[in-house]
């Protein structure tokens, strides 16, 4: 899609705030900092509309993108992250669960993890959970400018082997400083916006 319109539709702090589920949306996840609002932003041509940080924990709340008005963009709030309160990371579990298991327009989930790292036990357990209730998994592997170009393949199959994706599952290496693997998300999102 050639996206040239792209608006934050509403930053949601409870189920109550999300929009009605009137087209399809895709959510992207990960742990903190891993480049989730950096990658909605690569992929809408937007420089600041998810709003990024170098600090983590920046995204609290489920902010609900509209995208060409065809297809929603749904930035999840990221895992992981240390400097949280007990009381803060079960008003986020409650929050995503509310989210990702009643939500009928919800096509695909896209799971962030860092080129760099060895799957951690967040991510694999994100993973399972998303598998368990998604016919596939689409695992973007961020951060790909910070490796040797001959490293990509080495790190992707160890990424692979990490979350131990199913055969229905794909994915792609990423970078938002290269932009090395929009055009490959773009071609799957795009069929999620065709059916
Ligand atoms: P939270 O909202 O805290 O969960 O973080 P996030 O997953 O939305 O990450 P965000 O997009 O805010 O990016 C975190 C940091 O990583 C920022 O400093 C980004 O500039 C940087 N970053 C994101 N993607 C890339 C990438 O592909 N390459 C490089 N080199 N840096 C990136
Ligand atoms: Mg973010």
């Amino acid at each position: 899609m050639n996206v040239t319109k792209a608006e934050l539709i509403i930053t949601a702090g409870n189920k109550n705030q999300f929009p009605e589920m009137t087209m399809p949306e895709v959510a992207f996840a990960g742990k903190s900092n891993v480049g989730k609002s950096s990658l909605i932003n690569c992929l809408v041509n937007r420089k600041a509309l998810a709003r990024t940080s170098s600090q983590p924990g920046k995204t609290q709340t489920i902010n609900f993108y509209g995208v060409q008005d065809r297809l929603r963009f749904v930035d999840l709030p990221g895992y992981g992250y240390a400097k949280v309160s007990k009381t803060e990371r079960e008003k986020w579990g409650k929050l995503i669960e509310g989210y990702l298991t009643h939500r009928e327009t919800l096509n695909d989930v896209i799971l962030l993890i860092d080129i760099r790292h060895e799957v951690g036990s967040n991510d694999k357990m994100m993973y399972d959970w998303v598998a368990h209730y998604y016919n596939r998994v689409i695992v973007v592997a961020t951060k790909a400018d910070k490796i040797n170009r001959s490293q990509i393949q080495k790190h992707v199959a160890m990424i692979k082997k990490g979350l131990n994706l199913r055969p229905q599952d794909m994915i792609i290496p990423f970078s938002a400083v290269t932009k090395q693997g929009k055009e490959e998300i773009w071609s799957v999102l795009d069929k999620v916006v065709e059916d």
